[in-house]
């Protein structure tokens, strides 16, 4: 059983049952300006859960590239990695609960052959304070589809002091069984969607022969679904997506919806009944090609295997985003920089490995471009481009990891103003020095703090920042990234009024610091150019010209010439942003309510991006 024939019978099933398969969408996300990948299927599907209408259809299903960097830490046991696949299947207030939960089960069950004796699953317990109430409707429809087994499923609470209790569901709190972007409620930033989910848990050693738990860290407390002892494995989720965040609560959406996520890998996992899953078939041909580049084998030594399975995942992942349509290569900001992070994490473990002649990092490239041959053609397409990048950055990188961990060895506890100062000179990330110090979190946030301070006196914002997001999931949706959100609908009009008017938006990405705008056009600004578009966008700021949204038919947006570039499909009702008479586009938000909020704008720089396509960074004070 590999992960493309589960795919494929994955889509298939809910194909059957009236949903469109659409394919995966690119991992960087296109016009989101509060994310820099893509680390669910959610993310494109957000106007559609709110109650816009999704041109295909209202169920429909995918299989979403994901990478989260929020799961870093945990990469080198047996089932976290940063990159995975995700199987979709999404109910725009189409179907609820009671329809969903048994076509899960069936899919565990009758598709993936798993034994319903080794499932579990968890429920939302509820809580008062923000008035979601305990999910009872599923604990009910669970005990039926057990019940139809002819298996009795206890529910039981508090599984986490007081052990599972011969239970089936287990209900936890929002920690566990809420999800959203931004993760629990109090974390969720205001208009953020999110909802009760209810997750399925497969048991790998349900006679308790294989003493996972007993032989693990965690044997002290009992063992539950949620422990980390390695025993189980969660496979699926199905988030009951009908709040929004409101400024003083939740408010419920005017829609029911669903989306399902689970683990391409994890499944397969589930199905060989491999409680590691760095050994699923998807990983054997790059887990032999360390093997024979280390002379170490796979499984012999615990730290060691931490470390095949590091590389393992981060060169996977760092294939999968240089290989992207819209793929970086490594540097020193945003994107680039989390894939820079990627490629010398993993040298530094192949380092641990005994690997010292490189570069080596593309022969494990040519690894997963052949594993992915037929799945996601683009790895092997671009199979020149990801291994010159590759090879490059290693080279780059022995440089600075010989200076570098000569200098921090000579330190004796190093200051954060120390740690800039390394990483400034000799380009030796934060993090890795944290790594090579073992250095306690609480320690890490003061020195983190340090060095900041010491990166802004440098000028160093761009860099430093990215290396904070490196950490979270939810980038900024701060003040700062509203107002360049509303600026870059100003810069837009702007190029077109002073500079051509055929010219399109191609691209944007914002950051607190920073807006990124793409546009088509073949050839570098004059001076003038960009001095007159400085002008006519901080002339619109100081109008202080209110920003209006409307909601309308797609036609007739167009007809009054809104702008719509994303060369995304737009669903028959659209919210469209107006500044004043200057400015008309369709857009998600959010904005500002006057351009007199913005501030002064700045063009940073302008730069080729591809053929016909120019880059603007600016900023606004
Ligand atoms: N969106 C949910 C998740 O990512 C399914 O886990």
């Amino acid at each position: 059983m590999t992960i493309h024939e589960v795919r494929k019978k994955y889509l298939e099933f809910f194909e059957s049952r009236g949903h469109v398969v659409i394919s995966s969408a690119s991992l960087y996300p296109e016009n989101d300006p509060t994310t820099l990948f893509t680390g669910s299927g959610m993310q494109s599907m957000i106007p559609y859960l709110l109650g816009e209408e999704y041109p295909k259809g209202n169920r429909v299903a995918d299989s979403q590239k994901c990478f989260r960097t929020q799961d870093i830490e945990e990469v080198g046991d047996n089932r976290h990695t940063t990159y995975f696949e995700m199987l979709g299947n999404w109910s725009l207030g189409d179907y609820f609960k009671k329809e969903q939960i048994p076509w899960v089960f069936e899919f565990y069950t009758k598709v993936l052959g798993l034994d319903p004796k080794r499932l579990y699953v968890t429920v939302f317990c509820g809580n008062e304070d923000i008035g979601i109430p305990k999910d009872e409707e599923s604990v009910n429809i669970w005990k039926e589809v057990f019940s139809n087994v002819g298996i009795e499923a206890k529910d039981v609470d508090n599984s986490e002091d007081r052990g599972m209790c011969d239970g089936r569901i287990f209900y936890y709190d929002e920690t566990k069984n809420w999800w959203s972007r931004a993760g629990a409620p109090q974390d969720m930033p205001e208009g953020e969607l999110g909802g009760p989910d209810s997750e399925v848990f497969w048991d790998f050693d349900p006679d308790e022969l294989k003493k996972t738990h007993e032989n693990s860290e965690f044997s002290k407390k009992p063992c539950h679904v949620n422990c980390d002892c390695g025993r189980f494995l969660e496979i699926g989720n199905s988030v009951f997506m009908e709040y929004q965040k409101t400024a003083d609560g939740f408010e419920q959406l005017k829609q029911k919806n669903v989306d399902f996520g689970g683990g391409l890998e994890r499944m397969v996992a589930a199905a060989l009944d491999e409680q590691d899953m760095l050994r699923i078939p998807v990983f054997t041909s790059s887990r032999r090609v360390l093997e024979s580049l280390s002379g170490k084998k796979y499984g012999d030594d615990k730290e060691e295997t931490r470390a095949f399975r590091v590389i393992l995942d981060h060169l996977r992942a760092a294939s999968f985003l240089m290989g992207d349509e819209c793929g970086v290569e490594p540097s020193n900001t945003d994107q680039g920089y989390v894939v820079r992070r990627l490629v010398r994490r993993a040298i530094r473990y192949g380092r641990q490995l005994g690997i010292k002649e490189g570069p080596w990092t593309q022969k494990l490239v040519e690894a997963v471009a052949g594993e992915y041959e037929e799945s996601y053609p683009e790895i092997r397409k671009n199979e020149k481009r990801i291994s010159k990048w590759m090879q490059d950055e290693e080279e780059k990188f022995m440089k600075t990891v010989e200076r570098g961990l000569k200098e921090l060895q000579k330190m004796e506890k190093p200051t954060g103003k120390e740690l800039f100062v390394l990483y400034s000179t000799y380009g030796f990330p934060l993090e890795m020095s944290f790594e090579e110090l073992g250095t306690l979190a609480s320690d890490q946030e003061v020195l983190t703090e340090e060095f900041h301070k010491e990166a802004k006196k440098h000028g160093e914002l761009s860099r430093t920042a990215s290396a904070g997001k490196f950490t979270g999931g939810l980038a900024d949706q701060s003040e700062e990234v509203i107002r360049l959100h509303t600026a870059t609908h100003l810069l837009n009009e702007a190029l077109r009024q002073k500079v051509d008017p055929s010219i399109t938006q191609k691209g944007s990405n914002i950051t607190s610091e920073r807006l990124r705008f793409d546009f088509s056009f073949d050839r570098k600004l004059t001076d003038k150019e960009v001095a007159d578009v400085e002008e006519l966008v901080n002339k619109k700021i100081g109008e202080g010209i209110s920003v209006e949204r409307k909601e309308m038919p797609l036609q007739k947006a167009l007809d009054s010439g809104a702008q719509a570039e994303f060369g995304a499909k737009y669903p028959d009702t659209v919210s469209v942003y107006s500044i004043g008479d200057f400015s008309k586009e369709l857009c998600a938000g959010p904005h500002v309510s006057s351009t007199s909020e913005i501030g002064k704008f700045k063009v940073l720089k302008q730069e080729a991006v591809a053929a016909g396509v120019r880059r603007i960074k600016a900023t606004v004070e």
